[in-house]
């Protein structure tokens, strides 16, 4: 079986996932190059500029420095790796369908380079029989003649973008190699840098866990949300109805409601399982519903903000905190306060935005000054933000974090 000793890691994308992965390989003493297509990324990491919030510029210069770490753009860097693995976004198409198009172009772009015996790793989030039906049929059209055994291995990511409790090494990680060499060779990578790899028995266990785990959360917080309508009808507050339901000792996970869902993972993962059934001429229709819930969530929103402004005034001025799809983030993909700030301007309204995080959003600067609304809308609970100087000038405050329950002027979903 082929030897990790050399630990010489490859890893192709250095995004939320890759470049976190590539500190912990490191730390595992493993001599990690982080291949990215954007020379400009490559160039900013090169020069000790870190692009997430998880690995600091001091973390990043240490690897420099010791020579345990480099970006590059240049895929012939793979040629000395024994283990390479693939970190790139799989996003969703124009039509909300699965776009694999980085994942092809990534794979394509390794072949040839890949030397005799690499094991090659799947990260990135996809529809079971990515693996096999995607990546491998992609090495085979381009590799070298050169290669004579070549490994494979999906190995889900699961970091947690700004969680100070679980990491590379204490998560544990699902391994799936397409045959037993490459199954145990992908083992013997992950319990160098994770201390509990867990062995599922085929790519297509671990593909379709990855799906499971993330959907759980879509339709979990799509039932909390439309359950949360439901309580505002009644005139029931939703946030004590779950901590009441949170009391049962078992059998209940407490979700809680919010503006939609958003980032790389929960608003597009699920879809990757719902195009999955599709494929297979079935369906999903909970999947399905639970993101349709999700999406209209910012207009039940929008209402109840709305709702708090004194003589329902036309062309309010509004302001919206906290716009990065949760907090301790920078990252704005996917935000679903997006939708609220969109059909807040499509009814009319002035809306602003301010997160402590971000310098600018889609183009637009924050508010200079927090002063002068007629309403607040605390989106996302973003370390950072003082309610304190909106509640002193009277301003109402839609909390949709229910961060600040039983605080007057403060008002939860
Ligand atoms: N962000 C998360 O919290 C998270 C968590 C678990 C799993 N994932 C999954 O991990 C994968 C990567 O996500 P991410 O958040 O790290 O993405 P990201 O956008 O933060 O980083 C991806 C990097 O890949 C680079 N890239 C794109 N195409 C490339 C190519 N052909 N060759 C080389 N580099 C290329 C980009 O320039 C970028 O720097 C996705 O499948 C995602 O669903 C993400």
């Amino acid at each position: 079986m082929q030897s990790l000793s050399q630990r010489n890691l490859v890893i192709i994308g250095q995004g939320y996932v890759g470049l976190p992965l590539a500190m912990a390989a490191v730390d595992a003493g493993w001599t990690v190059v982080g291949l990215d297509n954007s020379e400009k990324r490559v160039e900013a990491l090169n020069s000790a500029k870190s692009p997430v919030e998880d690995v600091s510029n001091t973390k990043l210069e240490a690897v420099i420095k010791s020579k345990k770490y480099k970006a590059s753009t240049d895929f012939r860097e793979i040629e000395k790796a024994q283990v390479v693995t693939i970190c790139v976004p799989t996003p969703l198409n124009d039509l909300r369908q699965p776009d694999l198009t980085a994942l092809q172009n990534a794979t394509k772009s390794a072949a040839p380079f890949l030397a005799d015996g690499t094991l090659l790793v799947s990260e990135s989030t996809s529809y079971p029989g990515t693996l096999r039906d995607v990546v491998i049929p992609i090495v085979e059209k381009y590799r070298n003649s050169g290669q004579k055994n070549l490994f494979f291995a999906v190995a889900p990511e699961r970091v947690n973008p700004g969680d100070q409790k679980w990491n590379q090494k204490n998560t544990p990680r699902l391994v799936g190699g397409i045959d037993s060499n490459s199954h145990e060779i992908a083992m013997d990578f992950y319990s160098s840098i994770c201390n509990k790899p867990v062995a599922v028995s085929t790519p297509e266990v671990a593909e379709a866990a990855k799906l499971l785990e993330n959907t759980f959360r879509l339709v979990n917080i799509g039932l909390v949300n439309e359950f949360t309508k439901l309580c505002d009808l009644a005139g029931l507050n939703v946030n004590e109805v779950i901590s009441a339901a949170e009391t049962k000792p078992y059998g209940f996970l407490p979700f809680r409601p919010g503006i939609g869902v958003g980032g790389h993972c929960i608003p597009v993962d699920p879809l990757y399982l719902t195009w999955w059934a599709s494929n297979m001429n079935s369906s999903a229709p909970i999947v399905e519903l639970a993101d349709q819930v999700n999406l209209e969530m910012h207009k039940f929103v929008a209402t109840k903000a709305l709702s708090l402004i004194k003589d329902n005034k036309a062309n309010a001025r509004i302001l919206l905190l906290g716009v990065a799809y949760k907090p301790g983030v920078a990252d704005t993909r996917e935000t679903p306060v997006a939708y609220l700030r969109d059909y807040l301007k499509t009814l009319g309204h002035d809306v602003q935005w301010f997160d402590p995080f971000i310098y600018v959003w889609d183009g637009f600067l924050p508010v200079p000054k927090l002063i002068d609304f007629d309403v607040a809308i605390l989106a996302v609970n973003q370390p950072g933000i003082d309610l304190n100087q909106i509640l002193s000038q009277g301003i109402p405050i839609l909390d949709c974090t229910n961060s600040y329950a039983n605080i007057d002027g403060v008002t939860t979903l």
